[in-house]
């Protein structure tokens, strides 16, 4: 529930900055591809020596913990390991984003990165399908399906219109 809430709130600032809709990124892989799963604070008040970050899927298994600006892998559920990449140089940043590599079509589904000092929680839905795209990394975001991405857009921004004229 405590999650649930935190993740309204982010919603909310996307809704307002109307660069993404949705309170979830999407993000595609194919089997045996590899992701980038965004995580990306950027409103400050990050503890000095670096927040403790918790990557977890839709299980709650670990995929990756990161503390005081390291990765802690000792934890990490063991079908992702040799498996997820992260970027130290970019901690500094508030990007916690990781790549999960070799990836199997059972990987799909939530992930959530969690960022309890600063009460953060980003969630990012992975979807690994079948059809394979030879040698091409899958790029994250709405990009295959332009229209569609499109047309759902624009049915959440309509039923967020709705909603808040409920709430005014
Ligand atoms: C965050 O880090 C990822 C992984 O290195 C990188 O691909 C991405 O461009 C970075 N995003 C921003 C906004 O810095």
């Amino acid at each position: 529930m405590m999650n649930f809430r935190r993740l309204e709130g982010s919603c909310l600032l996307v809704v307002f900055s109307l660069t993404a809709v949705s309170c979830q990124v999407q993000v595609e892989g194919f089997p045996g591809g590899e992701v980038l799963l965004p995580c990306i604070y950027r409103r400050g008040g990050l503890p000095q020596g670096g927040p403790n970050v918790f990557w977890r899927d839709k299980d709650d298994s670990i995929v990756l913990d990161i503390k005081a600006n390291k990765a802690d892998t000792s934890l990490q559920n063991k079908k992702f390991t040799g498996r997820v990449e992260t970027f130290p140089e970019f901690y500094p940043k508030g990007n916690f984003s990781i790549v999960i590599k070799k990836l199997q079509e059972a990987d799909s589904g939530p992930y959530e990165c969690n960022i309890p000092a600063v009460d953060y929680a980003f969630r990012v839905k992975l979807t690994v399908s079948g059809r394979r795209v030879a040698m091409t990394t899958p790029r994250p975001g709405p990009a295959g399906g332009a229209a569609e991405g499109l047309s759902s857009i624009l049915l959440t921004l309509l039923s967020v219109l709705l909603s808040a004229r409920h709430v005014l």
